[in-house]
């Protein structure tokens, strides 16, 4: 490991020197005149004075010699298509989306909500917004309205790209009811909604408001918009993830740093290089989607796969077909995602050539020993953990075959990526653990390029959230709990916050519990995370009735049951939908009134509740134990 740790060494201490060599990775229309600024702790501004852009970068960068080869190879099992777009078409149909954009008054620093599903207009919006100055803000086409409408609310975009419907499992999903809703309940709804129509669901339009997307590409498919070149730290997007609060935080990106720090993890973490094919099958509401299906792969020349569909339709071999027919060089997908293969037939695990295959990369939730190890003999290839967050952009735990080759360690994301001082310290004082206890994985800042710069209009919520955990120090806080091992080998031991992890989808457990309590029957409630062996965590709720009375009526609990779940869809989306509510005559809460989550978990999952002097009511906990 001597070399990977030299690496590691070199960038946080001779951190400058570094990331000016890194940067080289990219063009820059203006050469930055300072490495880093911190003056102003804890917002870090990387390449200073330094001008560039993100779609010029992925696009135009590549035309000289890769015009003819596949850039964005688009799989959809859904509705049964596959496009390749050449570099050259990616192009021309990125320039389109940029004219569309600037025909609809859209100008640098303003902000397009992008609520589409995984077809390639997402990635042509993501790279037209890059290529004006435009700050886009996906949002997971599985979020439905109240999600919509919180971040309609809180970036204010001008446009918002949405489409009739995405698919799932074969059968059409309605976005647009679902936007109406949002936009209804918005204090400022957008100028213009453009609509890629699929012809998967009638749509009700709004006059003047509501634009055809085809109709408006065909208009401008030969324009040619010229490149804003922007200064570095300039804000590249916007993408919430849910925290401590009913509020998802705005997290912002710059503009050089992210296009430094992806295009250089593409060769150091994801062992890739121009002209190699790589395929994550996150959505790109996510942030690997972001940063791993359109930005990293196209910066760094590579063609990236996009796929709509699961992994197990038409049959579990989806993901190795896909690979050996667009002969995949990298593979990242979830945890989640193997384990539900795990339940399939073997055989076909082989059915598919996979000799283009080098590694498979796995992120977004605990990767268990027992699915590594059996994916990886079963395949006969590397499989790496890596561990990373929305705020980091890239990976902070991963193996980086790039770098060195060290022995992997299946239940680990084994060691530190470079650029990440990071340590695992004791929750009250900050303090460096050492060896074999367990601690918050804290990382020292600045933090790295490509990291979030603030939260979105909030720049003291990003210091109080991220910065303000420990006394006396500017630490930045992940909310994971770690150790680390005698062998340097890390391990990630589970949110310290009330975040969970559903299939390896971030949710606020706050969120949903607000949707929960707009019912009329429901006086209060606490959802939690539960383990679970295929989706890793999820989402059970436990309700208080205002009048418990509704629950001896016939079918009362069922009604409730099923109306509280329908409320949840409506907001929060499918994901969000708890495994079971069960209602309760009072919560377990401390005596200053505090919900006693981590109790409730380990009665859910059989284990001994742990401490329990602070409880106003032990028969509350009883309560629970019953109805479980
Ligand atoms: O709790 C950690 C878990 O997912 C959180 C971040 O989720 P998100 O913001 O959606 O970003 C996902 C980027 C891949 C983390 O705080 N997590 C992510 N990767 C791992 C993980 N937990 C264990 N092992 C991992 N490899």
């Amino acid at each position: 490991m001597q070399k990977i740790r030299e690496f590691h060494r070199q960038s946080v201490q001779d951190r400058d020197a570094f990331w000016a060599r890194e940067a080289q990775r990219i063009h820059w229309e203006t050469p930055f005149t300072q490495v880093l600024d911190y003056s102003n702790p804890p917002f870090a501004r990387w390449f200073v004075g330094g001008r560039t852009n993100l779609c010029y970068n992925a696009v135009d960068r590549w035309l000289d010699t890769q015009a003819d080869q596949p850039a964005l190879i688009w799989v959809s099992t859904e509705v049964e298509q596959e496009i390749v777009y050449t570099r050259a078409e990616l192009s021309r149909e990125v320039n389109a989306a940029a004219a569309i954009l600037q025909q609809l008054g859209v100008e640098q620093g303003d902000r397009v909500l992008i609520y589409l599903p995984m077809i390639p207009q997402a990635a042509f919006f993501m790279l037209a917004c890059a290529r004006i100055g435009a700050i886009h803000s996906v949002v997971f086409g599985g979020f439905a309205s109240h999600n919509l409408a919180q971040r309609i609310d809180d970036a204010e975009p001008r446009v918002i790209i949405s489409t009739d419907a995405g698919s799932r499992g074969g059968r059409p999903i309605a976005y647009k009811p679902l936007l109406d809703q949002a936009i209804a309940q918005c204090a400022h709804g957008p100028e213009h909604v453009v609509l890629v129509n699929r012809g998967l669901a009638a749509m009700d339009l709004t006059a003047g408001r509501d634009l055809d997307y085809a109709t408006l590409r065909a208009r401008h498919l030969d324009a040619q918009v010229p490149v804003v070149w922007l200064e570095s730290s300039s804000p590249s997007y916007i993408l919430y993830t849910s925290g401590t609060t009913g509020n998802p935080k705005g997290v912002q990106r710059d503009v050089g740093g992210y296009a430094v720090a992806l295009c250089a993890s593409m060769e150091y973490v994801f062992g890739g290089k121009p002209g190699d094919v790589y395929f994550s099958s996150s959505d790109v509401g996510w942030v690997v989607g972001h940063s791993y299906v359109v930005y990293g792969p196209l910066l760094n020349g590579q063609a990236t796969v996009m796929y709509e569909g699961t992994p197990v339709r038409p049959d579990a071999a989806i993901l190795w077909r896909i690979i050996e027919t667009h002969r995949v060089n990298a593979l990242f997908s979830a945890p989640t995602a193997i384990r539900v293969l795990k339940k399939h037939d073997p055989a076909l695990l082989t059915r598919h050539d996979l000799s283009s295959l080098d590694r498979i990369y796995l992120a977004g939730e605990p990767l268990d020993e027992l699915t590594g190890q059996w994916l990886s003999e079963a395949l006969g290839k590397p499989v790496i953990d890596n561990y990373w967050q929305t705020e980091t952009g890239w990976p902070i735990l991963s193996a980086q075959p790039g770098v060195e080759e060290i022995p992997p360690r299946f239940g680990s994301p084994t060691v530190p990526v470079y650029g990440f001082d990071v340590r695992v310290v004791d929750e009250s004082t900050g303090q460096d653990c050492g060896p074999n206890r367990k601690g918050v994985v804290a990382i020292e800042p600045p933090l790295p390029p490509g990291a979030m710069s603030t939260i979105w209009g909030n720049d003291e919520r990003f210091v109080q959230t991220y910065f303000r955990s420990f006394p006396g120090r500017l630490t930045y806080s992940t909310s994971d709990w770690g150790l680390v091992d005698d062998d340097g080998y890390w391990f990630i031991l589970g949110r310290t916050d009330d975040v969970i992890n559903v299939a390896g989808h971030r949710l606020g457990t706050r969120e949903i519990e607000e949707s929960v309590n707009t019912h009329p029957a429901v006086a209060e409630s606490a959802v939690v995370g539960v383990a679970d062996q295929l989706k890793g965590q999820e989402a059970m709720a436990f309700a208080v009735l205002r009048n418990p009375a509704l629950l001896d009526e016939a079918g009362g609990r069922d009604r409730l049951e099923a109306e509280i779940k329908r409320v949840i869809e409506q907001r929060n989306g499918a994901v969000a939908r708890p495994a079971r509510i069960m209602f309760v005559n009072s919560l377990p809460k401390t005596r200053s009134g505090k919900v006693l989550r981590r109790a409730i978990v380990a009665l859910c999952e059989g284990r001994d509740p742990g401490d329990l002097t602070t409880i106003e009511d032990p028969g509350a906990l009883d309560q629970i134990r019953s109805v479980l």
